[in-house]
């Protein structure tokens, strides 16, 4: 079973890279779903291939894909899909956006795939198989202090009080590592941190299409995610760490004080 969802996932991403990539140096209808929350016509017809391509293998599996929402959710198997991560990146050509495909089976990641575009690259893993960047198995970073660290983080598109405990944590890290990068697609920070490019990745607001697949390649990869207060991560929880393994106490020094703080005043995270 494994192999042919493993086997769907990689066509179904094959084809939305296909659709993306063509559509990448065209000019683009933007619409929006928030103040700067964009959407595109690309994002959907890369999502409809993907679920058409899952649903004539697995008419049965569930589905949740941020553009047009969930199906058979009861089903043992959930299909968690971002047609196109870092849509402002692809709006403004900036060369740093993704697709992302992960599956669960009773809740635990079994496989996920992200593609990075518009570099062309296949980050994959099925548990207990270990990670891959195209066919070359990757490793998290043998980093082991935040002097030595690069880090990388995400901005959410509501601009609260959990976005401005961001812009602290910012500060922060920018203080005491050699540098803090905020790329914009969180599927592919992740799979930077499975590779790794940085060596810690945090995030307030995200939704279970953006980290279902990076999750398990950063496991696979070596490292290690939880919440920003150390406890139990699920994608259906916003916030997110993610590290190398060997930095992640330390980072946890800074973002759970950054949690508890924020929960004190009664904010949903
Ligand atoms: C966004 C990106 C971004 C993150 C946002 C996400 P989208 O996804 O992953 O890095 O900071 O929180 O919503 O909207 O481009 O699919
Ligand atoms: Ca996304
Ligand atoms: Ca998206």
């Amino acid at each position: 079973m494994i192999n042919s969802i493993f086997q769907t996932a990689n066509t179904a991403i094959e084809k939305a890279t296909q659709i993306v990539i063509e559509a990448y140096n065209l000019p683009k209808i933007t619409e929006y779903k928030g103040k700067t929350d964009l959407v595109t016509q690309t994002d959907r017809q890369s999502e409809e291939i993907i679920i058409s391509e899952i649903q004539k293998a697995f008419p049965k599996h569930g589905i949740i894909a941020e553009e047009s929402g969930s199906s058979n959710i009861d089903s043992d198997y959930q299909w968690i899909i971002d047609p196109l991560d870092g849509t402002t990146n692809f709006v403004h050509g900036y060369p740093s956006f993704g697709i992302s495909i992960g599956v669960m089976y009773h809740n635990e990641y079994i496989c996920g795939i992200v593609k990075e575009l518009p570099a062309n690259r296949t980050y994959s893993a099925i548990k207990g198989k270990g990670a891959f960047c195209d066919s070359k198995q990757i490793h998290v970073s043998y980093v082991n202090s935040l002097s030595e660290s690069l880090l990388v983080t995400g901005f959410g598109y509501e601009h609260g009080e959990k976005w401005k405990a961001n812009m602290e944590l910012f500060k922060q890290f920018t203080d005491i590592t050699q540098g803090v990068r905020r790329l914009g697609a969180a599927a592919i920070d992740l799979c930077h941190i499975a590779s790794g490019k940085v060596d810690g990745f945090w995030e307030f607001d995200l939704q279970p299409w953006d980290t279902a697949a990076g999750i398990l390649i950063v496991q696979e990869a070596g490292g290690i995610v939880t919440k920003m207060d150390g406890s139990n991560y699920s994608i259906h929880h916003p916030q997110i760490l993610a590290t190398n393994g060997r930095i992640h106490s330390d980072m946890l020094k800074i973002t759970k004080p950054a949690i508890e703080n924020l929960s004190h005043q009664d904010i949903k995270l």
